[in-house]
């Protein structure tokens, strides 16, 4: 492994310098862990991984916080040995997601712009030990992040010790393509003074009080990113109707030419929309988002993209080895923010954001699911699909219209549970179609999105639900037969059979 007292310029902070093992050994039961790391990007892994064998030998558990997702050395290996006693504020992992829905973790689903400040102003408890993954430590023991700022620079903050993790593996030109601002918090607060993507407010490291540094541990481990995965037809009939809706509010006046930034939420679906854009006639384009994945080193490729401001650096693999061979090429129109500003409402509403996430049901009046299957098990999370819904230009959200090969529709009579509601949602979009619910009562909501979105296989079905509650509720504002609203789910639930399969082309 390299040698990292290159990349720890104070060397007064060499005799830091320790074993993963001997940083872990600070960790004690019941201790607040806050660490880097968003989407897999930028998470620390050796001292995790030394920390999960301790508690193999001798179990105890901690609360971890992180900015997003954490990879498998964090995530998964600490799941693994029932390490985790709670965890916020959002996850990934298959085997970490089990252990929150077999009630083993406490998990706390929370939109991610809020975490910081509901950290600094301490309603979540105090952080015992922060542990940073970091490019390099400066001369005045400041901190360089790696490939994600999520909630790092408020965890440095407000721990009482910072571990930092020197990952060599991250290439030190990252050095500058952060942008850190930490606002003040109320009644002391100040406008963000954010007007194009590509502002920058604050400093390019991680502020950080050289004697809270109590280790420093090197590992070459990189991040654990997803490989990428081809759209299917469905993904590419989405993103088709996008454009459609796009070309529309241009023809309307509504958009310039050049679009409104966009964002692209975590899912198949939204990287398969961003990704399409490569391949469509629209240029100069800005995004504003949290995670920059491969889709948008495609679109700097193709000189489309001008700018893109995020929290966290997440291609795949390929996509950072891509990165890495041209740092300084793609690093010019590339920006990492702390997750608290790159999902600020105020930043989000200024910018008029056009905002794409992915549900995992959506009702008949445009209420949406993008948490919870079937109403009980968590799938991720809300992550920050909410801090930009309720506050972009123009709200998307996406959803094949059937899931499970055809078994259960994703439009719905009544969603299982709701976490973005009717309120913030303006368009949805199935491989069937775009219903446009803008200025729409719920009832015309219903129509449009039954016809124009959900599968001809249960389209009748709907359309039957729909008119009885509407004559039933004698035309109430939102017509529902309770009894009724959740049969389609029941079905699902008890034979997991109710439909033939969808032919798959
Ligand atoms: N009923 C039952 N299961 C369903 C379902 C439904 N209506 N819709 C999807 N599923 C299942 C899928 O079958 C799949 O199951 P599997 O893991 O067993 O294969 C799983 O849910 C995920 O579906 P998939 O189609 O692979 O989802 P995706 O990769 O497009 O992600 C979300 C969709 C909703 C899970 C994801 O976008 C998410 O976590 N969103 C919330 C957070 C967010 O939007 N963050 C971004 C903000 S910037």
């Amino acid at each position: 492994m390299e040698d990292i007292r290159d990349r720890v310029r104070n060397q007064g902070l060499w005799d830091k310098i320790t074993t993963p093992e001997e940083a872990a050994e600070f960790i004690k039961p019941g201790m607040n862990v806050a660490t880097s790391g968003f989407t897999s990007s930028g998470y620390p892994k050796a001292v995790p991984l030394a920390l999960a064998d301790r508690m193999r030998k001798n179990p105890f558990t901690i609360n971890l916080w992180t900015g997003a997702s954490g990879g498998p050395e964090l995530d998964q290996a600490l799941a693994e040995v029932h390490g985790i006693d709670l965890r916020l504020p959002f996850q990934t992992n298959r085997i970490l997601r089990s252990e929150i829905n077999r009630g083993i973790v406490d998990f706390v689903d929370m939109h991610l712009s809020e975490v910081a400040q509901l950290s600094r102003c301490g309603f979540l408890g105090k952080i015992d030990v922060a542990i940073i993954e970091a490019c390099a430590i400066t001369e005045d023991g400041n901190i360089i992040p790696t490939t994600s700022v999520g909630n790092s620079a408020t965890f440095v903050q407000e721990a009482d010790t910072v571990i930092v993790e020197i990952n060599t593996s991250a290439p030190v030109e990252l050095e500058g393509i952060h942008d850190v601002y930490l606002p003040l918090d109320p009644p002391n607060r100040l406008p963000i003074p954010i007007v194009h993507p590509n502002d920058r407010v604050g400093v390019p490291y991680i502020p950080c009080p050289i004697e809270k540094i109590k280790y420093i541990v090197a590992d070459d481990r990189t991040d654990k990113t997803p490989d990428l995965v081809a759209p299917d037809e469905n993904a590419r009939r989405m993103s088709e109707h996008v454009f459609e809706l796009l070309h529309r509010e241009i023809r309307a006046g509504r958009m310039p030419k050049k679009l409104l930034p966009l964002q692209a939420g975590v899912g198949n679906v939204a990287n398969a929309a961003l990704a399409g854009f490569v391949n469509s006639d629209f240029s100069d384009l800005t995004v504003y988002t949290e995670v920059i994945q491969d889709g948008m080193f495609d679109l700097i490729d193709a000189g489309k993209l001008n700018f893109a401001s995020g929290t966290a650096l997440s291609p795949s693999p390929a996509g950072m080895e891509r990165f890495r061979q041209n740092v300084e090429r793609y690093k010019k129109h590339l920006l990492l923010r702390p997750q608290e500003i790159s999902n600020s409402a105020e930043v989000i509403r200024r910018l008029g954001v056009i905002a794409m996430n992915t549900a995992i049901e959506v009702d008949i009046y445009g209420n949406v699911n993008s948490t919870h299957v079937c109403g009980t098990k968590i799938m991720n999370g809300i992550g920050g699909s909410s801090d930009f819904a309720s506050n972009s230009y123009l709200t998307i959200f996406f959803t094949p219209s059937v899931a499970k090969d055809g078994r259960i529709s994703c439009i719905v009579p009544m969603c299982t549970h709701v976490d973005n509601t009717e309120h913030d949602v303006d368009v949805v979009i199935t491989e069937q179609g775009i219903a446009d619910l803008r200025g729409k009562s719920p009832r015309d909501r219903a129509r449009v999105l039954i016809e124009n979105c959900s599968h001809p296989m249960f389209r009748d079905q709907l359309r039957e639900y729909f008119e009885r509650a509407d004559r039933i509720t004698h035309h109430a504002h939102m017509p529902h037969m309770l009894g009724d609203a959740f049969k389609m789910h029941e079905r699902y639930i008890k034979t997991g059979t109710m439909m033939p399969p969808v032919k798959k082309k």
